[in-house]
């Protein structure tokens, strides 16, 4: 069996991702593909039931590390039950959010540091995305975006949280210049949109033939 693509998108919430995840979808199915859309934390029964667990407000207490792990432990389901599978059957599987999230996160805002990368490598049995779109969005701004009455816990951390991530989310950048790709996001959704079907154009703009994997 061929082994299909696996496109992760990344960024500050309210950066955008499930829409754009939408028109990427369009992309791919225009092009005779099998797409499988997915979201972290979540994706599968026992990941949903985690994914309650990490954004419920009222689990103030919870630890630093615990958090990291339930966000890997996640993963780890999605990743054999869902993400792994369709890979093999040649799908395309986009996901909302995957490890990079976890080393901006847990990694930059939790300061957890190396550890949150070498967890995930467990979590994911060394699974790494074909593409990475980096949503940038001041965070600030993608804040602004979001309600405030519709805030998770991880939503609702002080503004010092989210800069701290944003830096894990620019510095994964720079590390990783062929995986990730920048996309301004501060811009209207048409020209997001442009920028993300041009970038998807580059990198898989050969694979089109209806049907065929
Ligand atoms: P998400 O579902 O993307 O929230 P939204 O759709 O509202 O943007 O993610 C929920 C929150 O979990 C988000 O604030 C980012 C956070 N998160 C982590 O802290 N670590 C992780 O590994 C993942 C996947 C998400």
């Amino acid at each position: 069996m061929s082994r299909g693509i696996f496109i992760t998108l990344e960024g500050p919430d309210g950066a955008g991702k499930t829409t754009q995840i939408g028109f990427i979808r369009e992309y791919f199915q225009s092009l005779g593909k099998e797409v499988i859309i997915t979201r972290e934390p979540g994706g599968t029964a026992i990941s949903e039931k985690l994914r309650e667990i990490l954004l419920d407000k009222n689990n103030s207490e919870m630890d630093d590390v615990t958090e990291m792990l339930i966000y890997a432990a996640a993963r780890a389901q999605l990743v054999a039950e869902v993400i792994k599978p369709a890979l093999a059957a040649g799908k395309i599987v986009i996901s909302d959010r995957f490890v990079d999230s976890s080393i901006a996160y847990q990694g930059y805002g939790r300061d957890l540091g190396d550890q949150v990368r070498i967890v995930n490598l467990s979590a994911t049995a060394g699974l790494e995305p074909d593409l990475t779109l980096f949503l940038d969005i001041d965070p600030k701004k993608g804040r602004e975006r979001i309600g405030k009455d519709v805030m998770d816990r991880l939503e609702q951390e002080k503004m010092d949280f989210h800069y701290k991530v944003y830096q894990g989310y620019k510095d994964i950048w720079e590390n990783c210049p062929t995986r990730v790709i920048r996309i301004d996001a501060d811009r209207p959704l048409e020209e997001v949109k442009e920028s993300v079907l041009s970038t998807l154009d580059t990198f898989f703009g050969g694979i089109a033939g209806p049907g065929k994997n």
